[in-house]
């Protein structure tokens, strides 16, 4: 572990209460610093930055910015139907694929008024088309762009406007798919300057397909967090509550999810039962719990349940939107949270293998009634605190990706985006009181706020300046990565 300050031993402090004192002499550049780490026992990410399951924060879009930047996005539950979080994870999956194993398919007889509705759910024109309109039937043709954009005849049958399959290029199954060979599929997408390559089995059925713009993805974004097949890697949150919890981890499954936090404003035992069911059903799905704040409840988690369980959740209380502090008395400041808990797991790591934990909540956004300043140095300062990622709301919810539009302020004279706290009167009317276990009494006590946070533009322009500023930090330290950082650090304590 690092070097804590004495002065700081047995006391609560914020981010803000401490500095990271430089005393080494860097021989290297900023851009070498390699900011790999352990979001689950399993997954790395490139970029230890998670956004948060809040929904003013991740969806679809948030998930796959912050994936293809390195980090990871935890998709939120808070939607009417468990389907549409469930669509949520189709986006992530479909956006940038190598082979897509499940793509979108229409039969000859659908409408090209059917194609503009997938261009609105999805954002894709290509569709292959099947005999029957499912996938593991035979190939009829394919409709793109280019066939349906100045068309108004919605009612127009797809027959009419497809490449027909004796005009297409295509390749084989076994070729392909079966060896997992996405190179050949380039070759190919290359040589005869195809936009996407249909993929068939020795019938001629549909089996997957490749898209030449998801390929040239993969080589824009060279720290993306996927999965062996190329996709990108994204989480849900799921209520903790065994038989809610139960439905949404088996469709969430099914549509490719790398894993689960099992959400909760504070980590309650139930939460050990939903793990467990979730390592025996789906063993491939990482499972994080939370949210916790003491070394005391990390000894009790990993005694108990550290084989069901491959990352925790820290931060009681410290988000921007959160009032439980001020309302119930309990929580705790963040920093000291996070040393404590990444002591504990670090101590524990001998008997019970690696637990990553996770800084969630209190990497600061400008507040109008607090002046409180994000700096990516409050990102260093938990990552030095031992913790392996940092998990975000409010710095990230005033970027376009996520939920909500961007409005003028007249009071502040500032455009802005709103934000709010899952434990909020506003966000609990759909499901989130279940965060706060308040989900089965009446009167119910708001633990979150919904707060104005500046609008920040494009997520693609503020990702990278945040990730090199967290590069810069531990360059500036002498360090090369985040373990000489945990190692070495030198964290001072600041006069108040
Ligand atoms: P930041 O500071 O990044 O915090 O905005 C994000 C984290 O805040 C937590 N969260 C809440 N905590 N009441 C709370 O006590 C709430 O209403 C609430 N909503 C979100 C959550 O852990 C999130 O990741």
């Amino acid at each position: 572990m690092a070097k804590l300050d004495k002065n700081l031993l047995n006391k609560e402090f914020q981010y803000k209460n401490i500095t990271l004192l430089p005393n080494w002499l860097p021989d290297f550049e900023r851009d070498e610093v390699d900011l790999t780490s352990y979001f689950t026992k399993k997954i790395k990410l490139k970029a230890p930055l998670v956004s948060a399951p809040m929904d003013t924060v991740t969806g679809a879009k948030m998930a796959i910015l912050m994936a293809l930047h390195g980090g990871i996005g935890v998709i939120h539950y808070n939607y009417e139907k468990i389907a549409e979080q469930i669509e949520e994870v189709e986006k992530v999956k479909r956006f940038e694929a190598g082979f897509v194993l499940n793509p979108v398919v229409l039969s000859p007889q659908n409408k090209i008024g059917d194609i503009y509705e997938i261009n609105d759910k999805y954002g894709f024109f290509s569709v292959p088309i099947t005999e029957d309109g499912t996938l593991n039937s035979k190939l009829k043709g394919i409709v793109t762009h280019r066939d349906v954009r100045y068309r108004e005849d919605m009612e127009t049958e797809l027959e009419k406007v497809m490449t027909p399959r004796e005009k297409l290029r295509v390749a084989h199954k076994i070729d392909t798919v079966d060896k997992n060979d996405l190179d050949f599929a380039n070759k190919i997408i290359k040589k005869y300057n195809l936009d996407t390559l249909l993929i068939v089995d020795e019938e001629d059925k549909l089996r997957a397909l490749v898209t030449d713009n998801d390929l040239r993805k993969n080589e824009m974004y060279p720290l993306a967090t996927k999965n062996e097949n190329k996709q990108l890697r994204t989480f849900i949150a799921v209520e903790s509550r065994l038989e809610l919890a139960k439905k949404r981890i088996g469709y969430a499954s099914d549509a490719g999810v790398d894993g689960i936090v099992v959400d909760a404003g504070i980590a309650f035992r139930e939460q050990i039962e939903i793990a467990k069911y979730s390592k025996q059903s789906f063993p491939n799905l990482e499972v994080i719990l939370g949210n916790i704040g003491s070394g005391e409840t990390v000894e009790k988690i990993m005694k108990e349940a550290s084989n069901f369980c491959d990352g925790l959740r820290i931060g009681i209380g410290p988000g921007a939107a959160c009032i439980t502090q001020q309302e119930l008395g309990t929580g705790r400041a963040q920093a000291s949270a996070v040393w404590d808990c990444a002591t504990a797991a670090k101590k524990l790591e001998a008997e019970y293998g690696l637990m990553p934990v996770i800084a969630d909540g209190g990497i600061k956004v400008l507040d109008t009634a607090t002046q409180e300043i994000t700096k990516p140095g409050d990102i260093s300062k938990a990552l030095a605190l031992g913790a392996q990622t940092v998990m975000m709301g409010s710095m990230l919810a005033g970027l376009d990706e996520a939920p909500g539009e961007k409005e003028f302020d007249y009071e502040e004279d500032r455009m802005i985006k709103k934000y709010r706290g899952m434990g909020s009167p506003e966000a609990m009317e759909r499901r989130s009181g279940v965060r706060y276990g308040i989900d089965k009494v009446k009167v119910k006590v708001p633990e979150g706020k919904v707060i104005k946070v500046p609008y920040r533009g494009s997520g693609f322009s503020f990702l990278p300046k945040l990730i090199a500023g967290v590069r810069q930090s531990l360059q500036k330290q002498g360090f090369r990565n985040i373990e000489e950082l945990q190692k070495f650090a030198d964290i001072r304590s600041l006069a108040e």
